[in-house]
């Protein structure tokens, strides 16, 4: 039998059923269990369960291991710094790997332009901080904010996010001086008529007049402190957006003092093909927040920014007992050379294209695909019960999802109305083995649909 995939039991097998029997004993439901299995074991692109089953993983973590599980130089440097010290804390002492991350984070993020960056431990807690430092440079309060983002799950981070099931439902009051604006999701914008003609050269809504009135409807622009955008959205459905409205809202920012905060925590570290989804876009963000694929697997993320801007709080304000920890930079350095050495943004363009290709050709096939899009290997196909109504079909998409786990595919949706199937594979992961992930998504096409 050749391909990586080896199924011994069913999916889920006894062991990983009697792990989720526990699970659900000692920890809250509140804490999603997407796929039923439990693991034993992980390396590049390939999972295996506590019963022996092997799985291909199309879902990297949500996006955390773009260098794949277990990269070797990871694992090597993180045996190392432990072997030295795991915890000091930076703001007590210093220590080499912390400024190693900073001042390779403030090389390769756009703009020729002074930079500082500070390290925290989660995306959520990158947004917290970016907004704070935001705040305490223009002295202003205001952030505005996208319909369909997402920015984590901490109270300012939920006021950010707009799905409200399941993420705000219930977990109010939020934090306030947040405005939300419509994200420029051309496949479901009602002004651009037959939405599968607009493309992204023709946004109607990168019409300066438009965003001026669109501000004055719902905040004054001298109010606003920042504004925050992911370039392509992530669990909002992996939308990208077109490039002249990033350019518009740019310039307008530019113009009324407003910050431009990047939220690359999904689209970061080589996913978009590039290392920075801004560089599509000839973006120079005053902030960019980043984490998930910044360790390859540990937990670390980072606000970097424009000097002066990072500069302004006071002594004291920023910082924490683990952001920054050694593991989590050491773990980072080595992900940081994999990207350059291994060529992993151009990997990954390679393999979007693949993606895409396969895509395509089942949306030639199958009208329940009503959009396949998304920047280098950030690729995703959006499941609608026809291409008229565009009505979401996310009882399709769970099917789909159940369909590859049971052939040993494990594959995550997103999407505001969770209808999209969103690929995550690490980009290091060899061409025979994302061709049998795709193989494994025909099939379950296949069988659902023909
Ligand atoms: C774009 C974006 N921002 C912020 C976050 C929050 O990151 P974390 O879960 O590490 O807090 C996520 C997580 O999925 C994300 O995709």
């Amino acid at each position: 039998m050749s391909g990586v995939i080896r199924l011994q039991t069913e999916i889920p097998g006894p062991l990983s059923r009697s792990l989720l029997n526990r699970r659900a004993q000692a920890v809250p439901r509140g804490v999603p269990a997407v796929t039923p299995i439990a693991v034993g074991h992980a390396e590049g692109a390939v999972i295996t369960d506590v019963d022996g089953n092997r799985l291909i993983d199309f879902g990297g973590g949500i996006g955390v291991v773009n260098t794949g599980h277990r990269h070797p130089g990871v694992v090597e440097a993180v045996r190392r710094q432990l072997d030295r010290f795991a915890h000091v804390c930076f703001p007590v002492s210093t220590y080499e790997p912390y400024i190693e991350v900073a001042e390779r984070l403030n090389q390769i993020t756009p703009g020729e332009h002074p930079k500082r960056t500070f390290l925290v431990n989660s995306g959520a807690e990158a947004v917290e901080n970016a907004v704070k430092v935001a705040r305490h440079y223009t002295g202003r309060q205001a952030i505005v904010c996208f319909e369909h983002g997402f920015h984590g799950r901490t109270n300012l981070a939920m006021a950010l996010t707009s799905k409200v099931d399941p993420y705000k439902k219930g977990f109010g009051p939020f934090a306030p001086e947040v405005y939300r604006i419509p994200y420029p999701y051309c496949y479901r914008c009602a002004e651009a008529g037959d939405g599968e003609a607009a493309g992204p050269s023709m946004c109607c809504m990168a019409d300066r007049t438009r965003l001026e009135q669109m501000f004055s409807s719902i905040v004054d622009p001298h109010s606003v402190a920042a504004l925050i955008m992911e370039l392509q959205l992530g669990e909002g459905g992996f939308v990208p957006a077109p490039a002249e409205y990033v350019s518009a809202l740019a310039a307008f920012a530019r113009e009324h003092g407003i910050l431009f905060i990047a939220d690359e925590i999904q689209t970061g570290f080589g996913r978009t093909g590039k290392l920075f989804a801004s560089e599509h876009y000839g973006l120079v963000p005053d902030i960019i927040v980043t984490a998930k694929s910044l360790a390859g697997g540990l937990p670390l993320a980072a606000v970097t920014g424009r000097a002066e801007v990072l500069e302004a709080p006071q002594i004291g304000g920023l910082g924490g007992t683990y952001g920054g920890n050694p593991l989590a930079c050491a773990a980072a350095l080595a992900v940081l050379e994999a990207m350059e050495v291994e060529e992993i943004p151009l990997r990954a363009s390679r393999m979007g294209a693949l993606i895409r290709g396969r895509f395509s050709g089942w949306a030639a096939r199958y009208q329940a695909i009503g959009d396949v899009r998304g920047l280098g290997a950030m690729v995703a196909m959006e499941l609608v019960r026809d291409r008229v109504s565009k009505a979401p079909d996310k009882p399709l998409t769970q099917q789909l999802l159940t369909e590859c786990l049971g052939r040993g595919l494990i594959l995550l949706s997103s999407g505001t109305y969770g209808n999209t199937v969103r690929v995550l594979v690490p980009l290091t992961t060899p061409e025979t083995i994302v061709q049998e992930g795709l193989d494994v998504m025909q099939q379950a096409l296949e069988s659902i649909l023909s």
